[in-house]
């Protein structure tokens, strides 16, 4: 909050342990990079550090906080959206299937894949 700025790095399928630690160790406590082997990584465009070995990193400055009972909500401007090279579609756009992000479903305090692709939006409903 002090630097009005925060990353969202989204982890792959492969890397979900370390994500679970990285939610339950506080940086206040000990260094939660080092002991998960990661990598924190100053952002290029906010003053906010994101984890290096995340395939999908999306820098943010903090527009607005917003204060709803137990927690804040951050509201962010993204600045720049960093992917690697080897989860992008030839397209250029990252491919889902690649990056491999892990959902978090707090009912069940469980992690899940994104699963397979099944249709194009706005088009697999025209025919009803
Ligand atoms: C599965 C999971 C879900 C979490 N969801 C939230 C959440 O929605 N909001 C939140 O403030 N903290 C959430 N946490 C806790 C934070 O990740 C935790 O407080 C934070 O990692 C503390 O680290 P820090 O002190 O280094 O910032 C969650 C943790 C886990 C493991």
């Amino acid at each position: 909050m002090a630097r009005r700025a925060f990353t969202i790095s989204i982890p792959s399928e492969h890397h979900a342990e370390e994500a679970d630690y990285m939610g339950m160790a506080s940086g206040r406590n000990e260094d939660k990079f080092k002991k998960a082997g990661l990598t924190p990584v100053q952002a290029e465009y906010v003053d906010a550090p994101y984890v290096g070995e995340c395939p999908m990193v999306l820098e943010c400055q903090l527009i607005h906080t917003i204060e709803i009972g137990l927690h804040t909500q951050f509201v962010g401007e993204i600045k720049d959206v960093k992917v690697d090279q080897g989860v992008l579609r030839g397209d250029g756009l990252p491919d889902p299937e690649k990056v491999k992000p892990i959902l978090y479903a707090p009912v069940f305090r469980s992690y899940f894949g994104l699963g397979k692709h099944i249709g194009e939006a706005f088009t697999i409903g025209k025919g009803i």
